[in-house]
């Protein structure tokens, strides 16, 4: 008997309903935003894949040669034998973990969360291939429902890669720190990716693309309204823009109405009217200081065992224990 490999925790139902209170909050809203989690989509999860083989787009790349570099040492310091990855979307990078996690011969199962059931699936099905002794139990939900029902039986890592982490605002990631120190025995470990600040010239380019496909992973958002609130927006009347806040640190990615219009949500019964030039956010992707993730890590219960950061020092892994 074989247990499913998908554990929806998140219906669509759910996810359309946790879209409309969002949709309502940020569109009624001045300035008007929209949280980051509705581009990915099968389309958005897509793009996001191809944006990260963009030659703009450093932070995969640089994540997955720190992982290669630092893996088995991360595999031996942690000897976990339950891997639970936050924001997991394709699992690429992760593979290298899973390699050094199972020749160390610790690792027993692995548990990749996300929104997206897409790229999840697609996942899940490849990983099982290429681990047949592993137990993959995958689980589309949000971040703190994954966490209130956390596996146990073993000693556990929580991974969350790739700088997901930076989607969220300073009070959002003490808040979820906390809840993750919180299910953690002491002893147990977070590893985390997240992008530093750099040049601002090398860190635009990477939200603002030459071929344009961050644009429109953008405006896939509008899409999305679309198709699951009956939304009449016209994505190619959007502007796609990426500024650096060098107050707040993070990258800003908004949708600038190129016209005055009006848009209809049906599903919310809503009208929504955008002015020429108006700006809507549609992401926050903070960057870091290494000083800064640490004290962050702390305030939350976590001590900084090692950390890993390339040679141009754009990205950094960090590899924190529950107090
Ligand atoms: C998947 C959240 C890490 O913030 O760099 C890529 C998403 N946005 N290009 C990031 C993203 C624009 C990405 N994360």
């Amino acid at each position: 008997m074989t247990a499913p490999a998908l554990e929806i925790h998140l219906s669509d139902d759910q996810m359309t309903e946790a879209l409309r209170s969002d949709a309502r909050l940020g569109l009624t809203a001045s300035p008007k935003w929209l949280p980051p989690k509705w581009f990915y989509d099968a389309r958005g999860s897509e793009l996001f894949g191809q944006i990260t083989e963009l030659p703009e787009y450093y932070p995969t790349r640089t994540e997955r040669e720190l992982l290669r570099a630092s893996a088995a040492e991360i595999a031996k310091v942690s000897a976990a034998q339950i891997l639970v990855e936050l924001g997991s979307g394709s699992s690429e990078k992760t593979r290298l973990l899973l390699d050094a996690l199972t020749a160390h011969g610790t690792l027993e199962q692995y548990v990749p969360q996300d929104v997206s059931s897409t790229a999840l699936s697609s996942a899940v099905e490849q990983i099982k291939l290429e681990f047949p002794g592993l137990d993959v139990h995958g689980v589309v939900s949000d971040f703190t429902d994954t966490l209130h029902n956390l596996p146990g039986g073993g000693r556990r890592m929580i991974a969350f890669l790739g700088g997901t982490i930076g989607n969220l605002v300073p009070d959002e990631r003490a808040e979820f720190l906390a809840s993750v120190a919180e299910v953690l025995e002491p002893g147990e470990q977070l590893l985390l990716g997240g992008g530093l600040v750099i040049d601002p010239a090398v860190l635009v380019p990477a939200y603002d693309d030459a071929a344009g496909v961050t644009a429109e992973f953008n405006r896939n958002v509008l899409h999305v309204l679309n198709n699951r609130l009956d939304a009449d927006f016209e994505p190619e009347r959007f502007r796609h823009v990426a500024v650096w806040d060098a107050d707040q640190e993070w990258i800003e990615m908004r949708l600038e109405a190129t016209e005055a219009m009006t848009v209809h949500v049906r599903d919310l019964d809503l009208t929504v009217s955008f002015a020429e030039g108006e700006q809507m956010r549609t992401e926050i992707s903070a960057k870091f200081r290494l000083e800064g993730i640490a004290k962050e890590l702390s305030a939350a219960g976590f001590e900084v065992e090692q950390s890993w950061t390339d040679a141009d020092e754009r990205f950094a892994l960090v590899l924190a224990g529950r107090r």
